[in-house]
Formats: structure tokens, sequence, C-alpha cells
């Protein structure tokens, strides 16, 4: 179901993954990297002020909990990487106390040129800090930011806000793996990961009373009828979040509240009958030994990890430890 979000894609590779996605035969399904488009994000960043939505402030928290320990992981520090960083709200909660050993580079990874700009605005002010934007895919960018780099130094890469949790597991083992390629003897890993918690919890994050996260959700299909000309009626869907308790993850989905036959550009129609739905996003939370599992097959070692208590979410602090043989990266952008 999922493509890693951070995948830059041309306007003809969103039309291609729309019309198959929408022409599966048993759950109709769109990337939810594509719910990300200007609006989307806004709505996103809108969704993380909302009083039930506590993923973010968990993981600010933890930040600005251990901000001051960190340095004590990273042998020297030379670079700073944070993938996805959007406006940078997160890296300047410990940047200021990293700097503190000695000169440091900010590589923020971003595909929204946009975020990129906010990003080093709400960072510049910090003595000692040299910042370079990286806009593209976080692999390709992970590689980019590797490289400039002097030899003998570390390079602490973050990957906060549970965006793992938005990939299928075995996508997030391929993004760890490919994470973890690009990384030498010495470089360290923080992994944000929402954790399972109480389900009314779970549920009330994703059903919000003010409806920004189902703007969130339909937005996807006034993104496709703006950009490949379709004629998604949004007033007939509806945003629909269901906790999947076996597979420990929160399912989005857009209910069609009638039969509708819906155009895609010229000579592409999709059927969709009263009550199908369209499966938009999965949202996976963690035990914490299922974080340290996931990380040792993807040739990390968990070496330290903090939980919080209020909103139940881990950062887990990863280093590398050895391949294995038979596993293959490169597999992400
Ligand atoms: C970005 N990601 C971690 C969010 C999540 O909670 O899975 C996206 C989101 N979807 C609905 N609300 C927020």
């Amino acid at each position: 179901m999922s493509r890693p979000p951070g995948h830059p894609v041309s306007l003809t590779e969103f039309e291609a993954d729309v019309r198959a996605g929408l022409s599966k035969a048993d759950q109709k399904e769109l990337y939810s990297k594509y719910l990300y488009d200007d609006l989307g994000t806004a709505l996103f960043e809108a969704i993380t002020l909302l009083p039930e939505y506590g993923l973010t402030r968990a993981d600010l928290r933890l930040l600005d909990g251990h901000a001051r320990e960190l340095s004590n992981w990273c042998v020297n520090l030379s670079t700073v990487v944070e993938l996805g960083s959007g406006s940078g709200e997160k890296a300047r909660r410990i940047l200021p106390h990293l700097v503190k050993t000695g000169p440091l580079t900010y590589c923020p990874v971003d595909l929204s040129g946009a975020a990129l700009n906010r990003c080093v605005r709400d960072v510049d002010d910090i003595t000692g800090l040299k910042i370079i934007p990286i806009e593209d895919s976080y692999i390709s960018g992970l590689a980019s930011a590797s490289k400039l780099r002097k030899a003998e130094t570390s390079m602490l890469v973050l990957f906060l806000g549970s965006s793992i949790g938005n990939f299928d597991p075995p996508v997030a083992e391929q993004f760890l793996i490919a994470v973890r390629e690009k990384l030498k003897s010495g470089d360290v890993l923080l992994l944000g990961t929402d954790l399972v918690k109480d389900l009314d919890q779970i549920l009330a994050a994703y059903n919000d009373p003010l409806g920004l996260t189902a703007a969130f959700n339909l937005n996807l299909l006034l993104r496709i009828n703006r950009a490949l000309g379709a004629n998604f009626d949004v007033r007939q869907f509806e945003h629909e979040a269901r906790y999947n308790l076996a597979d420990q993850r929160i399912e989005m989905h857009l209910r069609s509240k009638s039969d509708q036959v819906i155009s895609i550009g010229s000579g592409f129609t999709v059927t969709l009958k009263k009550d199908e739905t369209i499966w938009t996003e999965s949202s996976y939370k963690f035990r914490p030994e299922q974080i340290r599992s996931m990380s040792e097959r993807s040739g990390f070692s968990c070496e330290a990890q903090w939980i919080d208590e209020e909103w139940p979410f881990a950062q887990s602090l990863l280093r590398i430890t050895s391949l294995h043989g038979d596993r293959r990266a490169g597999l992400i952008e």
C-alpha cells in the first residue's frame, strides 16, 4: 500500500499511480505521499496543533528533555541531517545545544522548497551553525549531506514525527536499510515513532471534531481534480479513520456516499459503489520492543530509547552495526 513519502514525482507518475490505485478490484487506494501538496501540508501542520493529536507535542517534549544529552552520543559531530525537516521546529530544540561542542552544519532535507525556506529562517540565528538546505528526496538528500562532511567526523540523522509509521513494515525496513547504507561508523540516527496506546486516544487523534483530518484526507481528491482534470465531488465522500488492531495501524479511508462514476482526465473513469472506500493512509503504531527489533534487522543497534508518558511516543537512538548479507539496500530513493 505505501510508497515512501519523499520520493519526487512527475505529473505522469502521479497520474499513473492514481489510475493504478483506483483500478484495484478489491480495495481502491491512493499513496499517502500525495496528501502533501501545499494545502495538504498546511492542513497537516494545523493538525499537529489539535488538542486531540498529541503526537507532535510528545516528539517536541522528548527533544526538550534530552537535547543536552544527545551530544554525549555523538563523537566528533560535524553534521546534523533532518529527513523531512518541515518548518525546522524540531531541530530548533536541539541545535543550540549541539553547536556548543563545535562548529556544526545542519542539512534539512525536504521536497518542499517553501518548507526549507521557513526552516532556514527558523534556525539561522543560531551562532556557529552553517545551514545547507537540500531540496531532495530522503535518501538522495542524505547521500549528498554525507558527502559534504569532513572525514573522521560524525553525522546525526533525525527522522522524527513517526513518518516511518506511514510506511508498511517491509518498506519501513527497506527505508532503514537504505539510510544505514549512507552512514559510516560513528554516525547515529534518532528515530521518532508513535506507540500503541489507548484506543479512544488514537481514534480521537484521527477523527478530530474540527474536521481538519477530514479536510486533509478529502483534499487529496481536490488535488487530483486540480492536477489531473478529474471531477471528484468531495461532498459525495466522507472521511473515515479506523484502527486495525491486528496490524496496529490507523487506516484512513474516503467513503463514497453514493454510487458514482468519476472521470479522471480524458478516457479514464472510476466507478464507486455506495459505501465503497478508497484507502489513503496507514499510520502504524509500535511497541518499544518492535522498534528495537526492526532496527536490528536493518543493521542498527538501539542504544537508548526515550518514551513520553503523557502521549506514548518513543525516540530511539540507533547506531549502525553490520548489514545482513542477503538484504538489498538502495531500493528507496
Ligand atoms: C505524518 N504522519 C506521521 C501523520 C500520522 O499521524 O500518521 C499524518 C497524519 N495523518 C492524519 N493525521 C496526521
